[in-house]
């Protein structure tokens, strides 16, 4: 032993009796540990809906800003926040991120990808920018926050894409690029990015994704277009289509007419739910004028009396998923904050479905608003 006393204290930390203890310790805090993971992920199970052969959170993860504004390390910690609250549902495309978004997606789903429903759209192809413009992007991302900064980004990531490539040789070619970069042999559903209404009349691209269906390298097929193509396309759209992607704007009459409609039951998927700025001054304003109305429920006016964000968002979300009929509502949710409100939103949100209903109708009776502003 030494003068601290540090021969002795190693020889009892190394002898029989201690070494039983440290075993019998780490087996304790294994089960336990396995027990707090069992109950976290009870816990975080977030809220699911069927569709068919489909079973989704009705919280999706959209894909539109990886790579784009947000860079690789911080979009795949986003994504492991979404995965780790149970958000399983991921809505990427060919053409975010430059063309990259989806092998950022693929790496992030490694060892994941069969509790994971993938959607990704094809149609829309990214060009490559110049390698000055890559050079810059970084240092644009990192000034995200000043004024007009952003605005600046999305339309020159707008810029950097072809559009309404609907072709049988391009839905080829994307889709295999598509499932390469996923890493994956298929997708769940496979969207036209940006669909207009001639593009479902083309027979020779619907029997091409009738194949991929067949072929098992496509589940569903559906649109990712404006609310009046898809409205057609509900009622009287080929079968092929299994699937439909749009704004979830409450203001809207043709959406909230959307689920009634749905008689093949495709997968009804909403997505930008704030719209913008304007629409949702809007529905506080609405919503503000219902707390002063003696004709509303006085448990809902008690509600609606303090709109504070969190309030706001509790309505929005609950008007977009709750007695709507849309199973999944997909949105960029790249801040853990916002992820996590979004998910207490969704879990526990303070209106019943009445208080919802009514909301609803108010918001579409609203004169103030313009039709679609999407
Ligand atoms: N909008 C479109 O035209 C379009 C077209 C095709 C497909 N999509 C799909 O829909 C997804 C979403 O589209 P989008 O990005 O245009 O949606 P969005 O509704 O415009 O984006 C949501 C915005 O709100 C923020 N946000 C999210 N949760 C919030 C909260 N609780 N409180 C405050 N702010 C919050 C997000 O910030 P952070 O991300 O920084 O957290 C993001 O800036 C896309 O990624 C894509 O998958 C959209």
């Amino acid at each position: 032993m030494n003068k601290n006393g540090r021969a002795a204290v190693t020889g009892c930390w190394e002898s029989e009796k201690c070494t039983q203890l440290k075993q019998e310790l780490a087996r304790s805090t294994g089960v336990y540990k396995r027990i707090w993971v069992s109950l976290r992920d009870k816990m975080e199970q977030m809220r699911q809906s069927t569709c068919g052969e489909i079973k989704t959170s009705v919280l999706g993860f959209g894909c539109g800003s990886v790579l784009g504004r947000v860079g690789r390390t911080a979009s795949l910690h986003a994504m492991k926040v979404a995965w780790d609250a149970g958000i399983t549902l991921f809505d990427s495309a060919r053409s975010y991120g430059y063309g990259d978004a989806e092998a950022v997606l693929g790496e992030f789903l490694l060892g994941k990808r069969d509790q994971a429903v993938v959607a990704t759209k094809f149609g829309i192809t990214p060009v490559r920018p110049s390698a000055l413009k890559r050079a810059a992007i970084p240092a644009v991302r990192a000034a995200i926050h000043v004024p007009g900064v952003r605005g600046l980004l999305r339309r020159e990531s707008k810029r950097d894409v072809m559009p309404g490539h609907f072709t049988v040789a391009g839905l080829r070619a994307s889709l295999e690029s598509s499932l390469r970069q996923l890493r994956t042999d298929r997708v769940d559903v496979l969207f036209l990015h940006e669909a207009t209404a001639s593009a479902i009349q083309q027979q020779d691209l619907m029997a091409e994704l009738d194949a991929l269906i067949q072929a098992g390298k496509v589940l569903r097929v559906g649109l990712y277009a404006g609310v009046d193509v898809i409205d057609e396309a509900i009622a009287n759209g080929p079968s092929t289509l299994g699937a439909m992607q749009f704004g979830a704007n409450p203001f809207d009459p043709l959406v909230a007419k959307l689920a009634e409609r749905n008689e093949r039951a495709m997968l009804l998927i909403a997505n930008h739910p704030f719209g913008s700025k304007v629409r949702v001054a809007q529905i506080r304003m609405a919503l503000a004028a219902m707390a002063a109305e003696k004709m509303v429920p006085a448990e809902l006016r008690d509600k609606l009396r303090h709109l504070d964000w969190q309030v706001l968002l509790e309505a929005i979300l609950g008007l977009v998923l709750n007695g709507s009929g849309m199973h999944a509502l997909v949105f960029s949710m790249m801040r853990e904050d916002h992820l996590r409100a979004n998910a207490r939103a969704v879990e526990s949100n303070r209106f019943t479905s009445a208080d919802l209903a009514l909301m609803r109708q108010r918001l579409l009776n609203s004169q103030r608003v313009p039709a679609r502003t999407n």
